[in-house]
Formats: C-alpha cells, sequence, structure tokens
C-alpha cells in the first residue's frame, strides 16, 4: 500500500485507492454510451414537463415556478471559501459541541495541540460527527450522534504518520468513533451539553452488541470469543442515522471494512474470500488506515476470519435507557449502509429505505412482517420481514424485488450476510453512490441522494455488474451527482412498484454543456456538487448537505466550500442556506423539539475549526438559530 496523506481522505477514497475494482470496458464502449445516454436525457426533461402526473416540474420551468413559490424564509447566501460557516441574515449559529468536548466531569482536557490523551478518551465527545437526531425523554432533549471515522494523524500526533504504535493508540482511536448520546439543554449562553447527565453515553469500537435476525448464531458469526454468533462489540464507520416511531435510534455501519486486516497470508473458505472481494475487506498483510490488526487480534482477518460478518449493518439504539444493549439487525441486510428512513404503511407496517455508498452498488429497502402500534411490542418490527432491492426501468417505472431464498438460491442467513450478491443475482440497478434517503412527510414518496460515480460508465462494480449510465443514473463519469424521487404505487410505502423521476441533477451551467450543466433548478446562484445528507422538516421543506469537491475550480468552480441548500420538493427551486469552512463535509441535521432551533453537523473541516488560527480542527456541531427565534423547521 502506498504512504499516502491518509489522514486527510475520506473512507470512501481510501477505500477506492486501496481496492480498486477491475476495469473491463474499453473506452470506445464509454463514449458511445455517454453519447447515447445524452439522447435519453432530453427524455428525462421532457418528462419534467409531463410532470403533472407526479404532481410537480422539477426539471423545467422551474426559474418561473420560484418566484410564486418561495416557501423557503431566507435569501440565497453566496458560495463562500473561508474557514468559518455562513448562515443567512436573521439567522445566527453557535458551536454546541467539538470532538474532545467532555460528557463527563472527569474526562481529561482537550490540548490543542494535542488533543485527548488515551486514558479518558470514552468521555469526550467522538471524532467527526455525522448523522444525528434528537429524542425527546420525558421532558429531556438527548441528541444522539454518530462520530464516523477518526483523522489518525490528528489523534496520534506524537506518531510517525499517525500509525497506531499500541494496543492503547488502537483504544484512543476506537474510542473516538461510534456513538455519542448526550442530553443538551438550551440556557443563558444559548444550547450547552449537560456534563455528567445520567444518560451520557459513549458507544464505541468495543460497546457489546447483540446481533439478532436470519445471521444471528449462523457459523459465518461465530468466532473464538464468540461462538455463539449472537454477540458482538463495536459498531463501526457509523456514517448516516435513522429513527423508529417508537423512540429508539438507528446508527449505520459504512465503511467497516477498511477496520480490519491481515498480519500473515489467511486461509480463507470460498464464501468468505468472495465476500472479502466484494465488500473490500484486504487480506494484504499491511498495517492499512488503523492497523486494529496490529495490535488487537479481533480485527486480524488471519485469526479471526469471522470477525467482518459481524459488522455492516444497521444497529438499534434506545437512548432513553443508558444500560441498553445496541442490538444489530441483520434482517436488514449488510452492506455500507449510509443511513436508514423509515416510512410507516397504511397498515401499519414498518418500512425502512437504505443506501449502500459505494460506486455502482444498490438501494434497498425493508418491509415488517407485523405492524406497529404504538406502545406494543416492536422487538420483531426489525428482525422478521423482508429485505428488498430496487430496480429501476428506463421508462420511469421501478420495483422492489424481494431478495428471497427463491429468488437468489441463497439462504435467509446468505442473504443477511452477503446482501451484495443477492442483489447482483436478481439484477438490481447499479447506482450512483447512494448516500441518505429521506422520506417527506407531506407527499407520499422517497429520495435517494446519489452523490457522484466517477467510475458510471467505466467500470463495472465489485461484483462485475455492468455500469453503464443507467435511467437515474444518466451521466457517465458522473463528478456532480443527483437526487432520484419515487412515488410508491397506490400511494402506499408497501408496495412493490413505483414511478420515479429525478428532483435535481448537480451539475455546472458556467462551465459544462448539456447534462453536466446540471438540470433547469441548478443556476450559477444555487450550484453545488455531491448531495450527500437529506433531510425533511416539518414542513415539508427538504434539506440538502453536501460532500463534494470545495477547490472552486474547473468543473466546480463557482461551487465553493461545501454547504446545506434548501429544496423544495414541489416547485423544485434550490437555495443555499449554509456553508461550512474550508475542507469541510457538512452532514447531520436535527431539530430542538421546539423547532427554534437547527443543529448541523461540521466534519473534517482542514481551516482550524472553530478554535481559530493555530488550534487544530474540529468536527463540531453548530446550533442554528433566527434571530428572532421563530421556528426553523
Ligand atoms: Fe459516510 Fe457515504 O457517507
Ligand atoms: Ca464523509
Ligand atoms: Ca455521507
Ligand atoms: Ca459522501
Amino acid at each position: 500500500m502506498k504512504d499516502i496523506d491518509q489522514a486527510a481522505m475520506s473512507p470512501d477514497d481510501w477505500d477506492e485507492m486501496n481496492f480498486p475494482r477491475p476495469d473491463v470496458q474499453g473506452f470506445d464502449h464509454v463514449v458511445e454510451a455517454a453519447i447515447s445516454r445524452r439522447g435519453f436525457m432530453s427524455g428525462v426533461v421532457a418528462f419534467g414537463s409531463g410532470a403533472a402526473v407526479m404532481g410537480t416540474s422539477m426539471l423545467k420551468g422551474t426559474t418561473a415556478m420560484a418566484s410564486q413559490s418561495d416557501r423557503f424564509a431566507f435569501e440565497q447566501l453566496p458560495i463562500q471559501t473561508d474557514g468559518t460557516v455562513h448562515v443567512p441574515e436573521g439567522y445566527e449559529w453557535k458551536v454546541l459541541v467539538r470532538w474532545g468536548d467532555p460528557l463527563f466531569s472527569d474526562a481529561p482536557a482537550f490540548d490543542p495541540a494535542t488533543g485527548i490523551p488515551t486514558e479518558g478518551s470514552d468521555r469526550v465527545f467522538g471524532e467527526n460527527t455525522d448523522g444525528m437526531e434528537l429524542f425527546n425523554v420525558g421532558g429531556t432533549e438527548l441528541l444522539v450522534v454518530n462520530s464516523e471515522y477518526v483523522n489518525t494523524k490528528t489523534n496520534l500526533p506524537e506518531n510517525d504518520g499517525g500509525k497506531p504504535a499500541s494496543a492503547g493508540d488502537v483504544l484512543r482511536l476506537q474510542n473516538f468513533q461510534g456513538v455519542s448520546v448526550m442530553e443538551i439543554t438550551e440556557g443563558d449562553n444559548g444550547w450547552e451539553v449537560v456534563v455528567d447527565s445520567p444518560y451520557n453515553r459513549r458507544i464505541h469500537h468495543n460497546t457489546a452488541m447483540t446481533i439478532d435476525g436470519p445471521a444471528a448464531g449462523h457459523d459465518l458469526l461465530k468466532t473464538e470469543a464468540d461462538p455463539t454468533g449472537t454477540a458482538s462489540l463495536g459498531t463501526f464507520n457509523n456514517c448516516g442515522s435513522g429513527r423508529t416511531p417508537w423512540g429508539t435510534y438507528l446508527t449505520c455501519e459504512e465503511n467497516f471494512n477498511g477496520y480490519f486486516g491481515a498480519t500473515e497470508e489467511a486461509t480463507l473458505d470460498e464464501a468468505t474470500a468472495a465476500g472479502f472481494q466484494r465488500y473490500g475487506v484486504s487480506t494484504e498483510v499491511d498495517p492499512g488506515r488503523y492497523n486494529y490488526h496490529g495490535f488487537d487480534a479481533r480485527f486480524d482477518i488471519s485469526k479471526n476470519p469471522n470477525e467482518p460478518h459481524r459488522a455492516g449493518y444497521i444497529v438499534e439504539i434506545d437512548p432513553a435507557n443508558p444500560d441498553s444493549t445496541p442490538v444489530k439487525h441483520t434482517a436488514l441486510g449488510r452492506f455500507k449502509h449510509e443511513n436508514a428512513a423509515y416510512a410507516l404503511a397504511p397498515d401499519g407496517r414498518v418500512i425502512v429505505y437504505m443506501g449502500d455508498d459505494e460506486r455502482g452498488e444498490f438501494m434497498y429497502k425493508w418491509l415488517s412482517n407485523d405492524v406497529y402500534v404504538p406502545g406494543g411490542d416492536t422487538s420483531t418490527l426489525l428482525s422478521e420481514g423482508q429485505l428488498f432491492v430496487a430496480k429501476f426501468n428506463d421508462d420511469m417505472s421501478g420495483e422492489w424485488m424481494a431478495l428471497t431464498p427463491a429468488a437468489t438460491g441463497m439462504s435467509e442467513a446468505e442473504i443477511a450476510i452477503f446482501s451484495r450478491m443477492a442483489a447482483s443475482k436478481v439484477g438490481a440497478t447499479t447506482m450512483d453512490r447512494p448516500e441518505w434517503i429521506a422520506v417527506n412527510p407531506t407527499a407520499v414518496e422517497g429520495y435517494c441522494c446519489l452523490t457522484n460515480n466517477k467510475n458510471r460508465g467505466v467500470k463495472p462494480n465489485a461484483g462485475g455488474d455492468d455500469t453503464s449510465p443507467n435511467g437515474p443514473n444518466p451521466r457517465a463519469a458522473n463528478n456532480f451527482g443527483q437526487i432520484v424521487r419515487w412515488r410508491p404505487s397506490g400511494d402506499n410505502h408497501a408496495s412493490n412498484t413505483f414511478e420515479w423521476d429525478l428532483y435535481v441533477m448537480a451539475g455546472n451551467p458556467k462551465t459544462e454543456t448539456g447534462p453536466y450543466a446540471g438540470s433547469s433548478n441548478i443556476n450559477e446562484g444555487n450550484m453545488f456538487n455531491s448531495p450527500d445528507g437529506m433531510m425533511f422538516d416539518t414542513t415539508g421543506i427538504m434539506w440538502i448537505q453536501t460532500d463534494g469537491n470545495d477547490d472552486n475550480e474547473g468543473e466546480f468552480e463557482g461551487m465553493g466550500n461545501n454547504q446545506m441548500l434548501a429544496g423544495d420538493p414541489v416547485t423544485g427551486e434550490i437555495r443555499r442556506f449554509l456553508t461550512g469552512p474550508n475542507g469541510s463535509e457538512v452532514t447531520g441535521l436535527t431539530w430542538s423539539s421546539d423547532k427554534r432551533t437547527m443543529f448541523v453537523g461540521i466534519q473534517h473541516p482542514s481551516a482550524p475549526f472553530p478554535d481559530g488560527e493555530g488550534a487544530l480542527p474540529r468536527s463540531s456541531i453548530v446550533a442554528v438559530k433566527r434571530t428572532d427565534n421563530a421556528k426553523v423547521g
């Protein structure tokens, strides 16, 4: 493995660099496919004009519609290219919590040069804030937040290249990731963490978990430390979030593969070897990004080849009960889970939409067998049901294909553990990296951010599935991203069929032409790239967060730093609301119970945000309010 500045890379880019997918398509084929898709794109625009079928117009005429609609309470914020957060006039922001801030009074003090030592590293707010949800428990505001990964150079500043040199170093990194549960309260100084609240909790890479669902107890999940295959330690690379109607938090394990490695050549059975190849688990004898395996045998696949099978799931956490054991729900599939967006069918069955964030992987849906009854038993709702994968047709129809033993030739446990292979077998649609999915609370429809895919039309996914441009992923070498929307048949999220369209294609109308200039709701004023986070507020405004190229050069000229925009699902209008500091991604959004504050996550700034010159950059959550204290969602 090359010696690279891995601290500065996102897990996605690191993963791509170290586990490059095979390149089988020739350049001629790429060009041919791109040209034919340009022909198809005009069909998409035509659909926009006929979108009355779907009650909207998003690709045509949006400029005209914007002036009539304007459901936004703010003027568009211009792009920014500096080291801090900006919001529109009439709004203000303040830091709620930074990586390393104490959740408990016995936490070590944060050193501006070296951060937090190993001892007490599980007593502070974790690094690289990502998905978050707020729960009100008996009048108490509980914020539950993912810490996706660690910048090893930041956390191990004394070590060469930020590489762990001891078991203690590994423990420090493990403690800064996972999930933080914390009570917050609003006083004269604004919102603050309630240090030592009995609800405060750190869940990290060594926290005890229960495994349930069809894969629980399967041979592929058994290890020397857990011969039952039903109990594991830790939750990994917690990216986006979700919640259930019964008040639990869903944390989503994304690039889990990067934590495992080998200290010697491993002997693997066929299924395990194939799984490692598809999911990008390294079998090379190499320290890798984290080198956990050098000091903690659990992560060494030459000693514990089944351990990676115990990660890559949706994990349910009860924030109201600090002693509860998180549950890994294998029924919802194993892949690089971005987030988990729930909906309820009219009959009360629970739907969870999920994306697999990897180039050319898939979009999934879970449907429970039982119905949700407020106050009733919810213990089986994420354990017993059916997993589906999406197929999008070019005629704007689509279907959810059930991943059953009959359809895949795999057992229920194998479908749960190797969901990607099951989805390939039924011919699911390869997507441009499905990031967050959001369900509109004011209409029966879902949206998924397809963040970008430089490999579209260039090479297949790791399972060899064709990734030529297709309906919702129409652009080869797609560096801008798009948002796909679907409306389930019969206004029922439990339906197996849907209609789809594109809510927006990001692009650059200044430097590009054709489909790469973006759809017509993109203009030089609101352009952005790489939509990633996405959440609806209670009024039906969709908030879009970006994790893209912030060089502000070339095809990204005029887009500035990563940002958060508001989208009107009815008119298609999109307006920039917030910008993050240099190098950061804006990710994670939730609201206080009174809807007068929005909490926004700022992940991996390169600027010394928020403490200023000379200080370490710190991922932070900011509280955004209107200066007149009116509602913001
Ligand atoms: Fe962690 Fe796909 O973002
Ligand atoms: Ca990220
Ligand atoms: Ca993301
Ligand atoms: Ca991303």
